[in-house]
Formats: C-alpha cells, structure tokens, sequence
C-alpha cells in the first residue's frame, strides 16, 4: 500500500510546529517557569532547546524521512537485528503514556470553554469561588472522564481521515488561528496597567535560583514542548518528501514553538501582576489556567464586562485548539506503528488506541477525586504520569535518538538527508556531529544522574 505524504511544504511545518506546540506551551510552561524562578529558568530552557533539541529534532527528523515508516520500523530498517528498535518503542509506549493524561487537561479546556461561553465566570470576584468551581469540577467522578473521551473521539475522528486530509489540513486551519488569538492576547495583558512586575518576572533573571532540579525541569519542558524523544516527529517526518530541507524545518519549528511559549509567559504573569494577583506557589500547578487564569480575567477587566468575556472564550479555545493538534501527534506515533506492524486497517489501529487511551486516562482523571489518595512518592497517578514521560521517558529517549545518529548512523546517509543528497549547503554538519556524539548524551545523562543525586 503507498504511504501517504503532506502535500505541501507549508503542510509539513505547520503540523509538525501544531505537534510542538500545545498545552505544554500554554499550560506548563508557565506553571515550570513559575515554580522554578522565572526569567533564569526561561534561558536554561533555551539553552536546553539549542544544545539538546536542535539536534535530536533534526535526528528524528533525517531517521523519519529517510525510512518513511513508523517510529519502531524505522530503525529495524536502519539497524536490522540490533535492539534499536527498542528505541522506536519506547518513543510508541510513551506516546501512549503521555496522550492519556494530556487529554485529561485537554478536556479540562473543553469544561471551561463552556464555561466562559455561558458566561459563568461573570460576578464571580474571589479565588475561592474560582477553587471551589475547579475541585468541584475536576473531581467529578463524571464530566471530566466525558471532556477525557470527547477529546480523544475529536483526535480520533480527525486520525482517520488520513495524513494530508487530516492531519494537514487541520493543522492548516488550527495553527494560524491559534496564532492570531495568542497574539491578541499578549498585546491585551502586556498593555494592562500594573502589568509590569510580572514582565519583570520574565526578562529579569535571578540565577541564586538555579540548581540541579531547576535544570532537570528545563530539560525535561524542551523534550516535552518540542515533542522531543518519542518519535513523534520522526513519525511525521515519515510523511515528509524529499525536498523538505531539514535544517530550516528543524529551526522553524523550534522558533515557532519557543516564542508561543514565551507569549503564554507573557499573557499569564503581566495579566496576574495587573490584577493584583500575587501568584503564590500554590497558585502554580495544574490549575494555574483554571482558577487563577478565569480570576485574573474577571479582576483585570471587571469594570468592561464584555472584555473579560471575549479574554475568557478566546483563551480556553485557543487552549483546545493548541492541544488537538498535539494529541493527534501522539495518537498518530501509536496508530501508524499498530497499522504498519500488525498489519492492521488504520481505522482498526486507531480505534485501538483510542479505547486504550481512555481506559488508562480515566485514572488520571479520577485521581483528582476518588483515586486522589493512591500516591507514590508523594505524587498522584496524573503526576506520575507527567514526572515520569516528560522528566524520564523523553530524555531517555533523547539520549538514545542522539547516540544512534552520532555513533551508528552511516555518515554518508546521514550528510545525504542533511543536504537532501547534496543540494543544500550544511556547513554546520561536523559540528552536528560532534554534538550528537558528546554533548546531548552526556549532557542528558548528566542532568538525570544529577537529578538523583548521583552525580
Ligand atoms: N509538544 C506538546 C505540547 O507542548 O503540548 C506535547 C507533546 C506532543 C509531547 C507530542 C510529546 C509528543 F510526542
């Protein structure tokens, strides 16, 4: 059966900067930026993008194209006979893993997208009535494990009708709209008054702040923001075609994603700082954009109604259209490996997933209610699920996808996907490799050992 392609140039960069940028940007990035310092945090998380996700990017990238298959044949292909592919699987399981808590909070943006457009938020003034709408909702034992399914039904729905009719398409429409609504946004709070204090949080570093911890969270945001280590875009890549420069991809995606993160800094600290807000450590966690967010809104622009309901609703559909074009990255990794490993319809292999990926998200979900006291080491079964694929899982993958192009990987193959067989200049090439081979892994292994204490 021939494999499908993305139609066009634009096609591939937006759905692989719409698999990039999601809730991490808007949801996490600002709740890691919060809890480790601000501004010092934001430029280990840049150093992390340039040494770390640059080049294991492009890695994924070249290994996706040049074999056009899925994540785990991809390397049989390159390395037949070897445990690499044990790499590819990781990447399937933790694509796995991470879509069945991500569309936990993806259905939170449903919840109170609905909520902002009934205009429930309105005459509501106090955090505590935006708490007790969060806890009442979010341990539910039912509308949250409803918002969970529609999402995955959304994903699913938009995963079989194809690649380029599916997948590009609404990459297309979703990521230029997301774009426009951030970018209003930004202006909106920056420009508040009082907003200042909090654009200081973001530009002013205090690097007291910076230890081992703060370093593990930088690394463990760029995997994850970038959809690094789990062959996500290894996969899409796969759907590349020949004369997709490579480098100028990697680089667009990574710029696209960085700045919307960094916009979403921008929304959420001037607008707290303008609403008077003091954001406290426990503001900063899963609910950031659910219980400070909505207040913030309602405080800042209180006395203009109406602005404060078209902030609220544009918002939280910004937030669902960042996070359906970042599920259906993930749901994409584990179909196309079922459909092309067990030789399953596509139909087939993403029904599969989306039935696996529910049950296993029920519990995340419910672990904000019911489940609330199973903990380990302190932590839910959704912060597990977080700690583990972003912290572990994704680096870990990383480390290996940067020791397979550095070591094992044929040089000439790999010179030939960089310049797409010699028709691109990549003077930047022996410096690739050499990072690949020293600096990433080592780099990788360094901060998680460190992370330990074993270091
Ligand atoms: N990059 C996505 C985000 O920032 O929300 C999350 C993600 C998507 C992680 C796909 C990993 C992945 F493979």
């Amino acid at each position: 059966m021939k494999r499908e392609n993305f139609g066009s140039k634009l096609g591939a960069i937006l759905a692989a900067a719409g698999s990039a940028v999601g809730l991490g940007n808007i949801w996490r990035f600002p709740i890691e930026t919060g809890r480790n310092g601000g501004a010092a945090f934001i430029l280990v998380y840049i150093a992390c993008i340039i040494l770390l996700g640059m080049p294991i990017m492009m890695s994924e990238f070249l290994i996706g194209r040049h074999t056009q298959s899925n994540t785990a044949r991809a390397y049989q292909k390159l390395a037949p006979g070897t445990p690499w592919k044990w790499v590819g699987r990781l990447g399937v399981f933790t694509g796995f893993f991470i879509l069945s808590y991500y569309a936990v909070v993806a259905g939170w943006t449903i919840e109170y997208a609905v909520l902002a457009v009934s205009n429930q938020f309105q005459g509501m003034t106090t955090k505590a009535e935006f708490e007790q709408v969060f806890t009442n909702f979010s341990s539910d034992p039912l509308w949250p494990i409803v918002w969970l399914i529609v999402f995955i039904l959304l994903t699913h729905f938009i995963i079989v009708r194809g690649v380029a009719r599916g997948i590009e398409r609404w990459s297309k429409v979703l990521m230029p709209m997301l774009f426009i609504i951030i970018a209003v946004l930004v202006v909106c709070s920056v420009s508040m008054p009082g907003a200042s204090s909090g654009v200081q949080f973001l530009l002013q570093p205090d690097f007291s702040k910076v230890n081992s911890h703060v370093v593990l969270s930088a690394m463990g945001q760029a995997f994850y923001s970038l959809s690094l280590g789990m062959g996500c875009l290894c996969t899409y890549a796969s759907y590349f075609d020949r004369k997709t420069n490579l480098s100028k991809t990697t680089l667009q995606v990574c710029v696209i994603d960085t700045m919307i993160a960094l916009m979403a800094g921008f929304i959420i600290f001037p607008a707290a700082a303008a609403a008077n807000y003091g954001l406290t450590p426990q503001d900063i966690g899963p609910s950031l954009i659910f219980i400070t967010l909505p207040n913030v809104f309602q405080q800042a622009f209180g006395s203009i109604p109406v602005l404060a309901y078209v902030f609220s609703v544009m918002f939280y559909l910004l937030l669902i259209v960042a996070a359906l074009t970042s599920t259906i990255s993930m749901h994409e990794v584990v179909t196309s490996y079922m459909a092309e490993e067990f030789h399953l319809k596509r139909n087939r292999s993403a029904l599969i997933e989306t039935c696996l990926s529910i049950f296993l998200g029920i519990f995340c979900a419910l672990s904000f209610g019911c489940l609330s006291d199973v903990k380990l080491f302190d932590m839910t079964i959704f912060d597990i699920f977080d700690w583990t694929a972003s912290n572990i899982c994704l680096p870990v993958g990383g480390m290996f996808i940067a020791i397979f192009t550095g070591w094992y990987l044929d040089k000439q193959l790999f010179r030939d996907e960089v310049t797409n067989g010699g028709t691109v200049h990549a003077p930047y090439f022996k410096a690739l490799i050499f990072v690949l081979r020293y600096i990433t892994p080592l780099a990788i292994l360094a901060i998680i050992l460190g992370n330990f204490g074993l270091f």
